[in-house]
């Protein structure tokens, strides 16, 4: 193949500059722009990555870069406007998790996409995770028989909320992994959630001056009969070896499986003064290069957009998802059960 797929970037924080050096160490994608509204972090990423063009307004990018796809690597809660502009560039376009944080941002993200006739994918990057992947390859074989039922945590230490995210305050545990578990549940049991049931807690958040919920503990009901549980918190304390907390637990008429990702055994480093489970699945690097499987769904989005190949996690899962969340929120508030409305 000689051509390579143009990427621009939009959003050049934490995680879009490892958008970029994926895309950079891809053989077949090239990054050919980032832009961010704070123009010193697009030059700082463009500086180190060897990239050609930088701009502050992603609406220039998208017409002067020559770019044939976006990735949209920007808040939680600013992904819409973005994504739309790209929709009308005729840009195809990998968007972080969630796809959107309100009814009408899902709305009208999917008329744009739809109507431009671009191609959009969502980076749930949970269908990737090795494990979890080898549960759901297994559950689709039948070996577990008809699944019953599933239990889902996903929590972040506290550090994530108070000191990476500069907004985690304007966005919630239940966006930033709360969409994981809710995408993967839906996954496995291959089936939409029809109600929800949520309770909260705060305080320990706002106590360290950020002004988010701690913890939800929600329960679904999927439209055939499946149930499940999930937690996602944000408090749980610095010194877990891993960022994440994560368990999964999923039962069938004839069997189960029970996954613990993050505080694994497969490798400990010690020294005077501290022990560490190094990540060696999620975000790592071999040789330099980038690896695991957050990195494997974004490598995921250029190949199919180059053969052409159906995305694994489609625009509409990224939508129900993001709507399904919204009705968690919403159970959690109102302390009654609530039905997910589509669209
Ligand atoms: N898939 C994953 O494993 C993973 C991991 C971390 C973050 N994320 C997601 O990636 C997204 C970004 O997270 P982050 O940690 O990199 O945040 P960040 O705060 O480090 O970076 C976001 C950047 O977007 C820029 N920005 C905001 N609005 C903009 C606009 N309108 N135009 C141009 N630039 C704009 C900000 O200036 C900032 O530099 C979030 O949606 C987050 O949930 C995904």
């Amino acid at each position: 193949m000689n051509t390579k797929l143009k990427m621009a970037i939009v959003g050049a924080g934490i995680w879009g500059a490892n958008h970029a050096s994926i895309y950079k160490a891809h053989p077949f994608a090239e990054v050919v722009a980032v832009c961010d509204q704070n123009l010193e972090k697009a030059q700082a990423v463009a500086a180190k990555l060897g990239i050609d063009q930088v701009y502050d307004d992603y609406n220039e990018m998208f017409a002067k870069s020559g770019c044939d796809a976006v990735a949209i690597v920007t808040p939680d809660f600013a992904h819409a406007d973005i994504a739309i502009a790209a929709a009308r560039h005729k840009k195809h376009m990998l968007i972080e998790k969630p796809l959107a944080t309100t009814r009408d941002d899902v709305a009208r993200m999917m008329e744009a996409i739809e109507s431009n006739g671009v191609r959009a994918m969502v980076d749930l990057h949970n269908r990737w995770s090795p494990p979890f992947n080898a549960a759901h390859t297994s559950v689709e074989a039948g070996e577990l028989g008809e699944v019953q039922n599933a239990y889902m945590r996903l929590n972040d230490i506290k550090w994530v909320a108070t000191d990476m995210l500069p907004w985690a305050q304007k966005s919630s545990i239940l966006w930033f992994l709360g969409s994981h578990s809710l995408d993967t549940l839906r996954w496995f049991f291959n089936d939409e959630v029809a109600r929800v049931y949520s309770v909260s807690r705060s305080g320990v958040l706002k106590s360290l001056g950020v002004d988010t919920v701690d913890t939800y503990l929600t329960t679904l009901e999927f439209k055939n009969g499946g149930i499940a549980q999930m937690e996602n918190g944000w408090i749980t304390p610095n010194a877990n070896p891993c960022v994440n907390d994560i368990k999964f637990n999923i039962t069938g008429t004839k069997g189960m499986i029970a996954l613990d990702v993050s505080n694994h055994n497969m490798i400990q480093k010690y020294t005077d003064e501290s022990v560490v489970v190094p990540d060696v699945v999620v975000q790592n690097r071999i040789f330099g290069q980038p690896k695991g499987f957050a990195f494997e769904s974004i490598r995921s989005f250029v190949d199919c957009i180059l053969t052409g190949d159906d995305f694994h996690v489609s625009l509409q899962d990224a939508a129900n998802t993001s709507l399904a969340i919204l009705a968690v929120m919403e159970s959690a508030k109102s302390r009654m059960p609530v039905e997910v409305q589509y669209l």
